[in-house]
């Protein structure tokens, strides 16, 4: 017999997306996303943060702590740094009431509510199953108007790039010193940018974003960001703010 519980009602939600509740003896996370529902743990697999503020897109939700994106449905890690995936729940509407289950009980697409929606979401992963990072959100272009259409000049394209974190670190690229060069050649970014270290996990997730944050400004057609590993990085390239966050004197 499925050991399924009532753990809310639909009214709880109000205009939220997400409602937190107790079951089993966790905290879980029940989302709405396009008229289905969808349970997972508040617990990022990454380093036990919870997930209760994490902006979801499409049916990605994003732990608000270094970034990683597990998607709703599975549980699935889809970007670094977590690798694995996250527990999730079968939920089921009956009425007003909301119940939570194990997953293998619950009703295809582990949601209820519209049939046939579940796989209208935006693409969060690649036939290869590389990362494919959703934009970035509107503050990474602070500082910038997006109301302008001549081209930017260098601090612009610098201020956007802030906006870009370094995972592991928690401290944007420029600060931490990665970035080597940056020119803007008829409306086409150049940048030359390297990583705190050649085996860095997060190298792909920091170009892409950082082209992603280089073309949403106005004059700004496409971005080639270049890795270069010559210099290596060493801490001396950081900003002095950036040292004083990692405690380095
Ligand atoms: S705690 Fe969630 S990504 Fe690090």
């Amino acid at each position: 017999m499925s050991a399924f519980e009532v753990v809310a009602t639909l009214a709880e939600f109000g205009d939220s997306d997400r409602l937190s509740v107790d079951y089993d003896d966790r905290a879980v996370l029940i989302f709405r996303v396009e008229g289905r529902y969808y349970a997972v743990e508040d617990l990022c697999s990454h380093d036990g943060q919870p997930l209760t503020d994490g902006q979801v897109v499409g049916h990605a939700l994003e732990c608000p702590r270094h970034g990683a994106r597990f998607d709703l449905r599975t549980g699935k890690a889809l970007c670094m740094p977590a690798i694995e995936p996250i527990p999730v729940y079968g939920v089921r509407v009956e009425g007003s009431q909301v119940l939570l289950g194990p997953a293998a009980d619950a009703l295809p697409g582990s949601g209820v509510g519209t049939p046939g929606t579940a796989e209208s979401t935006l693409p969060i992963a690649s036939a290869t199953g590389q990362c494919v990072v959703p934009p970035l959100p509107p503050e990474a272009t602070s500082g910038v108007d997006p109301g302008r259409s001549d081209a930017v000049d260098e601090g612009q394209m610098l201020e956007a790039l802030r906006g870009v974190i370094d995972p592991e670190l928690l401290i944007n690229i420029v600060d931490l010193g990665l970035i080597y060069a940056i020119n803007l050649e008829e409306q086409v970014a150049k940048v030359e940018m390297t990583l705190t270290s050649p085996a860095c996990p997060a190298g792909p997730q920091l170009v892409q974003q950082s082209k992603q944050a280089l073309e949403r400004l106005p004059g700004i057609s496409t971005a080639e960001i270049k890795l270069v590993l010559s210099p290596p990085w060493s801490p001396a390239r950081m900003t002095d703010e950036a040292r004083d966050k990692l405690g380095i004197f």
